[in-house]
């Protein structure tokens, strides 16, 4: 028999639970909790035993496969980067971000770029009416792409339309949260809708190999189900965000079955849609005030791309017995970590100074490589130095002291080269198996205790190997 059971289900993380709670346990959202009919829809009958299994063919790994079908490529560039080299045939994409940050304007301008190529590409919305979306590509110069468009949000029904004619190469739901499918009776947007229209859309994509792109909002408020729901059931996940001041947007892979996670796509909002950034290292740096002391340029990966980064760190006597540490951009427990090896290993004494750390441009960045770059602002603000304005740093700081060696170092230094950076503070073997940075001075630097040296603030009187310090050295401000 049929039996439809409430259940509890957090619409940020899609956890379920017995009775309502005001804190989600597992994501530890607040006020995420609503009340959902469950054991109905997809997957029910089988929990039901009303249907006998179906006998398949199971074929094995080592079987001579048929090759995989061509990429499919929208011609930005950046997009292209982003998820690996095209859209995958027969893969379903999720495209998460906070209302307004521009997912429909980046779909838009993907969907004509490809349809220019003759290619079917079909754009279902379920928050504007065809005449909105219309009027958009209007604005962005976009009417005459042949994109085949529709204001729908019945699963049913977009399943059924794409099935009939020629397949196309690339289907957009957007969103997601407004779908809904006839096979599950709660209300659009909430946690089994939403995952009961993606099941349906994915196999939609599975089975006739078109591309599906599932636009999802990220919400704090819990009103309708966060993508995190449908993020396990995708093939890649994009993340769009950005930095509202600046017209900045990154695209982020989250997930990927088909290609790398760490790869970023960087657009500007413009009044003309999305523009792409071919080189974000000069958008990085463009507004920096060069006799600035703090300010350190990071020469920086995000995935197969060098990308020059400003760390920015302001250093000033706290009043208060236990000084604050701010970051932005930045893990504030590796800040903590170089402040320690700084004090310890280089004599650099911080415990009585408020640290503001910033990361240039809204990027986050998560490589160790720049603990370098943010010791080196770190001095240069507490001695009020200002580093060289062609002067580039990376490394990662071991809790020793030691600086290491990171990956990618040739390509680091090359990128600095390109932008008419003079000189790079790297570890020791940097550059040494590359002779493509002749115009770039390079200043290896194997302990942390050289920094001071290196920015020319005076070294503390004894360094942690023991030698004296360079006597033409300026003064750093002892605390
Ligand atoms: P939109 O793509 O609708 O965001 P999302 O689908 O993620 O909710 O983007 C809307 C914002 O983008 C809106 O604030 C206006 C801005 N925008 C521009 O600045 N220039 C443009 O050409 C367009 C189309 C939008
Ligand atoms: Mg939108």
């Amino acid at each position: 028999m049929a039996k439809t059971s409430v259940s509890f289900f957090c619409q940020n993380c899609g956890a379920v639970t017995r009775r309502w709670q005001g804190r989600c346990e597992a994501c530890g959202e607040w006020n995420t909790i609503v009340e959902e009919a469950a054991a109905s829809g997809i997957g029910a009958q089988a929990a039901q035993g009303a249907r006998k299994g179906r006998v398949f063919d199971l074929s094995r790994l080592g079987d001579a496969e048929r090759p995989a079908p061509p990429r499919i490529t929208t011609g930005l560039a950046e997009l292209d980067r982003v998820t690996g080299g095209g859209f995958v045939p027969g893969s379903a994409l999720l495209l998460g971000g906070e209302p307004g940050i521009g997912k429909s304007t980046l779909l838009i301008q993907a969907c004509a770029a490809l349809a220019a190529k003759r290619r079917r590409v079909v754009y279902i919305s379920g928050e504007e009416a065809v005449d909105q979306v219309r009027l958009r590509a209007a604005r962005l110069g976009l009417s005459g792409a042949p994109v085949e468009l529709a204001a729908e949000t019945s699963v049913e029904d977009i399943v059924a339309t794409l099935s009939r004619g020629e397949r196309p190469s690339l289907v957009v739901i957007d969103s997601i949260q407004t779908m809904w499918t006839s096979l599950i009776e709660s209300t659009p947007g909430t946690v089994s809708q939403v995952r009961g229209a993606a099941q349906a859309l994915i196999r939609f994509a599975k089975t006739s190999g078109a591309a599906v792109i599932l636009v999802g909002h990220v919400t704090k408020d819990g009103q309708i189900a966060g993508p995190r729901v449908v993020e396990h059931m995708v093939d890649a996940v994009l993340s769009f965000e950005g930095d509202n001041g600046r017209g900045l947007r990154l695209l982020r892979g989250v997930k990927n079955r088909f290609g790398p996670t760490d790869e970023i796509g960087v657009f500007e909002m413009t009044g003309q849609g999305l523009q792409e950034v071919a080189n974000p290292s000069s958008l990085f740096l463009s507004a920096r005030d060069e006799a600035a002391p703090g300010a350190a340029v990071f020469a920086g990966m995000e995935g197969s791309r060098p990308l020059l980064i400003e760390f920015q760190a302001l250093v000033a006597p706290s009043p208060l017995g236990t000084p604050r540490r701010a970051v932005v951009g930045w893990d504030a427990s590796r800040l903590a970590m170089i402040v320690a090896v700084l004090e310890t290993h280089a004599g650099v004494k911080l415990s009585q100074y408020d640290i503001y750390l910033s990361v240039a441009g809204g990027l986050r960045v998560g490589e160790p490589a720049a603990d370098l770059a943010a010791a080196a602002a770190l001095v240069s603000s507490l001695s009020t130095i200002a580093l060289p304005a062609d002067a580039v740093y990376f490394g990662e700081i071991a809790l020793s002291g030691a600086i290491r060696p990171v990956a990618h170092a040739g390509a680091r230094l090359k990128e600095a080269a390109k932008l008419g950076f003079r000189s790079a503070t790297a570890p020791q073997a940097a550059g040494e198996r590359d002779g493509a940075v002749r115009d770039l001075d390079l200043r290896p630097l194997r302990h942390i205790s050289g920094l001071a040296a290196d920015i020319g603030a005076k070294p503390p009187r004894r360094a942690a190997d023991g030698r004296p310090p360079p006597s033409a050295a300026r003064g750093l401000r002892e605390a």
